[in-house]
């Protein structure tokens, strides 16, 4: 086990496969920015399923248990159900799951689950089709997104997690609606607080809709009450129906920064690692793994980075560090 300068262990490895994604969430890749001359990764850049795993298997040693895999949108990667086996092979990965649009999941769920998968999160911003079209911009429509949800559910990749990001003026007059229509169903709604991931969303505080208010606008309709974190670290705050019908989450990353518990790493698609979601730099390791690294090495320079880690952008977010040049929420996955 490894802490960082906060004493914050490794919990959590978050696995950037593609930075491509069919949807153009103007959130998260405005099309006037990702549009036909966006230089994309090429194959080469990419790590492999082999050297991915490697760094998988680096992380577990220090205390990883929990892995996600995402993108851009991770099901564009060829072939993700043989990385999903390799991956569900290590010993200690008690939790492997995957962020998806889901605009392929209904044909791929039983062959994810098979392949090892535990569970999914799927993004969906509004079941209000008109809202949603225009949010990821390519016109998707919000009854597929159901279809994948229920293929999922078939499947048995549950509990299904819904990721919700509110934007003020954008969707925010849907979130009851989706916390409706969700409670019944086991799965759960986590509204997300807008960030400023990245520099090309044009992102401002007053686009963002506060926590506190998503959770009053919800209770105003059906009386709601705190429930106690999952485990330590958990980045959503629970709340519960009080007629026993369900919860639903809120991730207040703007309003209430979790970083003191933070435990997460990200691996981008070319083999770098990123301490924060906010970071604006990397550190190799596609490098040393293509000049002939050892187990041991690679081990010893993963421990390396995360015993040197100090972020905690969240807390310390303000006029200069939101301007700072970041990377892409496509690029690192969320
Ligand atoms: P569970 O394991 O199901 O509880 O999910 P999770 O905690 O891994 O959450 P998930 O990956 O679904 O995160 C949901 C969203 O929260 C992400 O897409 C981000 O928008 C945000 N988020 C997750 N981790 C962090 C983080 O470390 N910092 C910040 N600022 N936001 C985060
Ligand atoms: N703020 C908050 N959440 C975001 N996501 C993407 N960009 C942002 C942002 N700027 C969410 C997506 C997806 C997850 C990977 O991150 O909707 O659910
Ligand atoms: Fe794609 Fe997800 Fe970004 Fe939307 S939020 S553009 S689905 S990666
Ligand atoms: Fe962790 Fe960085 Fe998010 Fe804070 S801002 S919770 S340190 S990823």
């Amino acid at each position: 086990m490894v802490l960082d300068t906060l004493g914050r262990p490794v919990h959590d490895l978050r696995i950037s496969v593609t930075d491509r994604c069919n949807f153009r969430c103007t959130y998260c890749m405005p099309a006037s920015i990702f549009d036909k001359d966006y230089e994309f990764l090429a194959r080469e850049q990419l790590l492999t399923f082999e050297e991915i795993t490697r760094v998988a298997r680096a992380f577990v040693g220090l205390g990883v248990s929990k892995i996600r895999l995402t993108g851009g949108e991770p099901l564009m990667r060829r072939g993700i159900e043989n990385l999903i086996a390799m991956l569900a092979e290590i010993p200690g990965v008690d939790d492997l799951t995957l962020t998806t649009n889901a605009s392929l999941l209904a044909r791929r769920a039983h062959r994810l689950a098979a392949a090892g998968l535990d569970r999914v999160t799927v993004s969906l911003d509004s079941l209000d089709d008109t809202v949603f079209r225009a949010m990821n911009d390519v016109g998707f429509p919000v009854a597929d997104v159901l279809e994948g949800i229920e293929a999922a559910d078939e499947a048995g990749l549950a509990p299904i997690k819904i990721n919700c990001v509110v934007i003020r003026g954008v969707n925010d007059h849907t979130i009851v609606p989706m916390a409706e229509h969700f409670r019944r169903s086991g799965h759960i709604v986590r509204f997300i607080e807008y960030m400023d991931v990245g520099t090309t969303n044009g992102w401002c505080l007053d686009d963002v809709v506060p926590a506190a208010e998503i959770i009053s606008r919800i209770g105003e309709v059906h009386p709601v009450a705190p429930v106690e974190p999952n485990y330590v670290g958990e980045v959503a705050n629970r709340y519960r129906y009080t007629d026993g019908w369900g919860e639903f989450g809120v991730i207040a990353s703007v309003t209430q920064p979790f970083c003191g518990d933070c435990s997460r790493v990200r691996l981008s698609a070319e083999g770098s690692i990123y301490t924060c979601l906010f970071a604006s730099a990397g550190t190799d390791l596609r490098g040393p793994i293509r000049d002939g690294v050892s187990d041991a090495e690679l081990e010893q320079r993963v421990a390396a980075v995360w015993s040197r880690r100090a972020d905690r952008y969240s807390e310390r977010r303000s006029e200069v560090t939101f301007r700072r040049r970041k990377v892409e929420m496509s690029y690192i996955g969320g």
